[in-house]
């Protein structure tokens, strides 16, 4: 009898890119900000489902650099949602399991909003997954604030130029104390990056589906480990 397939263990970080927020809603004749109150939802419910298998780091774009360019009220509309996310995330921190971390410069966020985000990273009691939240983020501006950290050191006798490495560099990044992720996923149909982890996405591999964000359901999270599993891994090796 043949005994039944073991499922591989799922990658350690998946970071997704949660698109199509926006025509998800013009769809159905709603605001935008309907989508992403939908996109919150799926959030929710693929970082549960990330903790039921098992998956360590799950890494989210949920404001970047760029999305000022959007009308205030859609910006707005992000905002209360991440406000809310968190307040609720937090008084359930115990139940969750979850641990929090804030990729990007949170100086731009509302006082209230930035009191949220480091007393939610503050509190890091037992937990299963870790959520590295992208907020205010930009894989370019990462970098130059990187360099210019390094730089500094230098200046003030830290470091000197010859010191930096590769592994030296990543300890300057947001995601210092994070391994690279080795599953990128981004629904809805776009090829793109945009600026997304471009340091660490050196060797990740990427899985580009055709589903909006708010219809990604922990099946879609399945189809795309599956599609992480088959390809064959090499690293620049042979
Ligand atoms: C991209 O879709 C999505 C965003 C810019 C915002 C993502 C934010 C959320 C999902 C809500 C954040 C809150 C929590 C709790 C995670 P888009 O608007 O660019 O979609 P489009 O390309 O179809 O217009």
């Amino acid at each position: 009898m043949a005994l039944p397939m073991e499922k591989p263990a799922p990658p350690q970080h998946i970071a997704i890119i949660m698109d199509g927020n926006g025509r998800w809603a013009k769809k159905r004749g709603l605001p935008r900000t309907a989508g992403h109150a939908a996109g919150a939802e799926s959030f929710r419910t693929i970082a549960n489902y990330c903790r039921t298998l098992g998956v360590k780091y799950l890494t989210v774009y949920a404001f970047s650099t760029e999305n000022w360019k959007r009308s205030q009220e859609e910006v707005a509309g992000i905002m209360k949602l991440l406000r809310s996310y968190l307040e609720e995330a937090l008084r359930d921190m115990e139940k969750n399991r979850v641990r929090f971390r804030f990729f990007g410069d949170l100086t731009r966020l509302s006082p209230e909003l930035q009191k949220l985000c480091s007393d939610a990273q503050n509190r890091s009691e037992e937990y299963d997954v870790q959520v590295n939240f992208c907020l205010n983020y930009g894989g370019r501006d990462e970098i130059v604030r990187a360099a210019r950290a390094f730089a500094q050191d230098c200046r003030d006798g830290r470091h000197s130029p010859e010191d930096l490495s590769e592994a030296l560099f990543s300890g300057y990044l947001y995601s210092a104390d994070v391994p690279d992720p080795e599953l990128i996923i981004r629904p809805s149909g776009e090829l793109r990056t945009s600026n997304f982890l471009l340091w660490q996405s050196a060797y990740s591999e990427f899985v580009f589906m055709n589903v909006l964000w708010p219809d990604f359901t922990p099946e879609d999270l399945d189809r795309a480990i599956e599609e992480y599993h088959r390809r064959n891994r090499r690293f620049g090796g042979t």
